[in-house]
């Protein structure tokens, strides 16, 4: 018989009923550290009492207005993502894969407003994962995610992940735009150099397409910027936010330039959810806590440190971790074991980890976790190899 919940996960066989910080606490009591963070998510740790105040406050005055009026909560979130970005302004979403759905009408609309409606090919990469919407699965691809939900929206091609050459090739004066992580997350903690970054960029400047960056793991201070493009020293002219920004309540962006944004009048796109005053509220504090300098700079000493101590269990393990990669806490061990038995042996010690694509253990600690924990983590991380070690 079909489970009442429909079967789309395999899930460890784990339930979670509290959370204080870095810890969620299981239905039977034990203290799990979280090193998932809900994928990136929990970014300020579990029932922060920040969040905690701001959500309880809003719920006792309003939860849902519809955009038919106008949402001051929603507008304040709006101001703090462009006052802190490129951006001119700011579609606020409920989700990574929404973002990815307004993104791609975005594109379209843009270059349909300038009378060029043929243009519509968007450019992504081996390995992108961008949500899980027909938009959103023919935008990466994947043999494993488009398996028999064809026919597939046309309109993207998907090029091997940072090469530059084959990029240079692909692009042209028909290309809508180019639509990339900056540093992947699903896809198994791959970066994007700086170099690329900007070739990217320049080669968008070249053509007239859009540059598109989906920053819904690798953005909101994961990687020690605000936003992981600032290392580049580029801007997007549209990007996807989500997953960090809610702190654990289910919320997104898209954010654009005016320009990029021009063909979304009024009508054309909409949301019931999106934007209510219960997410926004939780949404503009986390912006407030998250876009401080003095936050930023604590997550890139804390991921200084964690990274140090990494280095230790890699040289420590050598027949189960091959190497380090990403960037400020947004880490990924490559293995040489199978990362779903790296997390399994996690779980017996009280660890929660995640398992990314090419063979590699991610790690995505809330931004604010402690420096007790950071040690306490690897430990646990050392004991849990110690039980693959050949
Ligand atoms: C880079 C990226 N884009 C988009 C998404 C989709 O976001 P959501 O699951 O909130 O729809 C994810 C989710 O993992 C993601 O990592």
């Amino acid at each position: 018989m079909i489970p009442h919940v429909l079967p789309t996960y395999n899930r460890a066989n784990l339930a979670f009923e509290r959370g204080e910080g870095s810890w969620a606490i299981a239905t039977d009591g034990t203290r799990y550290l979280d090193l998932g963070a809900g994928i990136a998510v929990n970014s300020l740790g579990h029932a922060n009492p920040e969040l905690v105040a701001t959500l309880t406050e809003q719920a006792g005055k309003i939860w849902h207005v519809s955009n038919l009026y106008n949402i001051p909560e929603q507008e304040r979130l709006a101001d703090l993502l462009i006052e802190h970005t490129f951006a001119d302004t700011a579609f606020i979403t409920n989700s990574g894969t929404e973002a990815a759905e307004l993104a791609i009408k975005m594109v379209r609309k843009f270059w349909s407003e300038s009378g060029d409606s043929d243009r519509f090919e968007i450019l992504t990469f081996e390995g992108a994962f961008h949500g899980r919407s027909t938009g959103a699965i023919a935008a990466a691809g994947s043999e494993k995610m488009v398996k028999g939900f064809g026919p597939l929206m046309p309109g993207f091609r998907q090029l091997p992940w940072g090469e530059m050459e084959a990029l240079k090739a692909a692009i042209s004066d028909r290309t809508a735009a180019v639509m990339v992580e900056p540093l992947q997350g699903e896809g198994g903690i791959r970066p994007l150099s700086d170099a690329d970054l900007r070739l990217i960029r320049e080669l968008c400047d070249q053509t007239g397409a859009l540059l598109v960056l989906d920053e819904v793991q690798c953005g909101m201070g994961r990687t020690g910027k605000l936003f992981a493009h600032e290392y580049a020293g580029i801007t997007p002219d549209i990007m996807m936010v989500a997953k960090g920004i809610g702190g654990g309540f289910p919320l997104g962006a898209v954010l654009a330039t005016e320009a990029a944004a021009s063909g979304m009048v009024a009508g054309t796109h909409g949301s019931t959810y999106g934007g209510n005053p219960l997410a926004c509220a939780v949404g503009a504090k986390v912006m407030e806590i998250i876009a401080a300098p003095e936050f930023l700079a604590e997550v890139n000493r804390k991921a200084g440190l964690l990274r140090q101590k990494l280095e230790g269990l890699v040289a420590a393990h050598p027949d189960v971790f091959e190497g380090i990669r990403g960037q400020g806490l947004m880490l990924g061990l490559k293995c040489i074991v199978s990362p779903a038995d790296l997390v399994k042996a996690g779980y017996a010690e009280h660890i929660l980890t995640v398992p990314a694509a090419d063979s590699t253990l991610r790690l995505l600690p809330p931004l604010n976790i402690s420096d007790e924990d950071i040690a306490e983590a690897v430990a646990r991380l050392d004991r849990a190899a110690s039980r693959l070690d050949a």
